[in-house]
């Protein structure tokens, strides 16, 4: 839906996927839509690649698998959105279901949720609401 919006207004998509696998997937479904051209896809940890980026950007969309870099990522986020540019960090609830922590990585995963949510909501930098959409959606407007 990102890439069609740009086909029509114009724009460009960077995403970043640390699986060789997965980015090459990515990059043939880009192409099969006719978006590949709007679309680069670097390939690597995105709490390195984000650190090297300079450009500013209209949007930053956060669905990263490992939900304890969103915390770590913070900083980039305001560096990177210019004035009026959205945050949306998916699964900022995850996870919403019943669960005892037997998994100690589902349980760093909360935490650092908790710590990434406190600190949106608490940046001056930032308008923020939470949505109680499946797992949570963080909405944040940079001022
Ligand atoms: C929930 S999926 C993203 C789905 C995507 N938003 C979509 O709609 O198709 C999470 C992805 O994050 C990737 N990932 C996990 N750790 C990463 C990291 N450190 N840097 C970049 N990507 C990472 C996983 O390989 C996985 O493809």
């Amino acid at each position: 839906m990102m890439a069609e919006a740009i086909s029509l207004y114009g724009g460009k998509i960077t995403t970043i996927e640390l699986d060789e696998k997965v980015a090459e997937q990515a990059k043939k479904n880009f192409e099969r839509a006719g978006v590949k051209d709007q679309i680069q896809v670097k390939i690597g940890d995105a709490r390195t690649i984000i650190t090297d980026m300079n450009e500013e950007f209209d949007l930053i969309f956060q669905d990263v698998g490992d939900k304890t870099l969103y915390d770590a990522m913070f900083d980039d986020y305001v560096r990177l959105l210019k004035p009026g540019g959205i945050l949306l960090a998916e699964d900022a609830l995850f996870p919403v279901f019943d669960f005892h922590f037997e998994y100690s990585y589902l349980a760093d995963m909360r935490g650092s949720l908790d710590a990434f949510n406190k600190r949106v909501a608490n940046c001056l930098s930032f308008e923020s609401t939470l949505l109680p959409i499946g797992d949570g959606l963080m909405v944040a407007v940079k001022k």
